[in-house]
């Protein structure tokens, strides 16, 4: 039998399943930008019409373990933050951040423990009109900033307990309520994502930030592009291959600027790419030995380095195979690794095209100010991503 149809409803159905697609294509891209309290500054409201999301970052975990509180600091506010983004934008709380890693430990714990975390965290949403949270626990099961202190061996109960965690938070908020988490871009860092666990993960967030950046960094003893293409895949797709939909991730994008100390002859001699850092962390400590830095677009050039990054700027290169921009001063031996605006348009087909992610993400927005070149870029590239998107629908 073959059921009858009047054009109307023909039509009707056709409308029907175009406002779908167009609202799946709007929807499932997403453009989240970090509002951080190092660099609070946004630019004019009409430049931010292609973000779909701000997470203000951060508040501490360790405000959460205690049961019955009522009071969350923050250097703003959400109805602040609000206020400088176009209607419809959706604002999160982010939590944690590096080196505050012992609220979550705290919270991880026990049923008990997580409940009142999850409890605590409700309260502060509701409180804080937020739209949801992004979990910034850097990491669970361990490589943080206590790395050299703390074992992770002594972490590895935290790989199991964090799914529980965030299955609490999911049942505390509630359905409709934003759980996003921001994870590791390197393997090595991914200790708690695996096979068994990122299953489990993907039940309870709305989707993963992987943090595609800071990729070299003073563990690495040889010279990479801290947010290059070919290191970037290779993150995405651990998440993929562990069981992660690419739909429900989004790349990361760093809008500073990293450079580290190099041993002059071998980096000479052969090719700058993979070549030798001198020692950049204390190996008994893992305490920053001053051979390698970064800087924000917004912050003003380390005097030490300003004129090597001069150079770093007018005279760096694209690196077709690896997939990023940077210069190698041999008069000062630093290596200069960081996203142009060419760099960052490259990735919008080499990544978000090639394995059809959800989203692109930004640490930070304040951190492009006050010309926003980066920001301006990513966002005309997102438009792009959109039209494209919708084709491929
Ligand atoms: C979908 O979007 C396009 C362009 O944005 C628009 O022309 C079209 O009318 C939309 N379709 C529906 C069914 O809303
Ligand atoms: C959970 O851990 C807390 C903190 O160590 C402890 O006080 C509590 O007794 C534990 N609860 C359960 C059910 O194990």
């Amino acid at each position: 039998m073959v059921p009858k149809l009047s054009v109307q409803s023909l039509s009707l159905l056709l409308f029907s399943v175009g406002m779908a697609l167009n609202m799946t294509a709007k929807q499932d891209l997403r453009c989240i930008m970090y509002f951080t309290g190092q660099h609070p500054v946004a630019p004019s409201i009409d430049q931010l019409q292609h973000v779909t999301h701000v997470a203000i970052a951060f508040m501490s975990p360790g405000f959460f373990n205690e049961p019955g509180r009522t009071d969350w600091p923050l250097f703003t506010t959400v109805t602040d933050v609000r206020s400088k983004f176009p209607k419809g934008t959706k604002v999160q709380v982010a939590i944690g951040g590096w080196g505050d890693t012992a609220g979550f430990s705290a919270a991880a714990l026990n049923d008990t423990t997580r409940r009142t975390f999850a409890e605590n965290v409700a309260s502060m949403v509701a409180a804080t009109g937020a739209d949801g949270i992004d979990v910034d626990w850097e990491y669970p099961g361990g490589n943080g900033e206590d790395y050299k202190q703390v074992p992770n061996s002594a972490k590895a109960w935290e790989i199991d307990a964090y799914p529980l965690l965030l299955g609490e938070l999911r049942g505390a908020l509630g359905p409709n309520k934003i759980i996003s988490a921001a994870v590791p871009g390197l393997q090595r860092d991914m200790l708690a994502f695996t096979r068994l666990t990122v299953p489990r993960i993907m039940r309870h967030v709305d989707y993963l930030n992987v943090m595609t950046y800071d990729l070299m960094n003073r563990r690495d003893t040889v010279t990479k592009h801290h947010t290059g293409v070919a290191l970037s895949l290779e993150a995405v797709d651990a998440y993929i291959s562990a069981g992660a939909a690419p739909q429900k991730l989004n790349l990361g994008f760093a809008f500073y600027i990293k450079y580290f100390k190099t041993v002059h002859d071998e980096c000479a001699l052969a090719s700058p790419i993979g070549c030798p850092t001198l020692q950049l962390e204390d190996p008994a400590t893992g305490k920053d030995l001053g051979r390698s830095g970064g800087f924000s677009w917004h912050d003003p050039i380390p005097d030490e380095v300003a004129e090597s990054f001069t150079k770093a700027v007018n005279f760096g290169v694209y690196d077709e195979d690896q997939g990023g921009y940077y210069y190698w001063d041999a008069a000062e031996d630093l290596w200069w690794t960081f996203d142009t605006p060419d760099a960052i348009k490259r990735k919008f087909p080499a990544i978000l095209g090639q394995r059809r992610l959800g989203g692109v993400f930004a640490w930070g927005l304040g951190e492009d100010a006050p010309l926003f070149k980066h920001f301006i870029t990513l966002s005309n590239e997102f438009e792009g991503r959109l039209h494209e998107r919708k084709d491929e629908l």
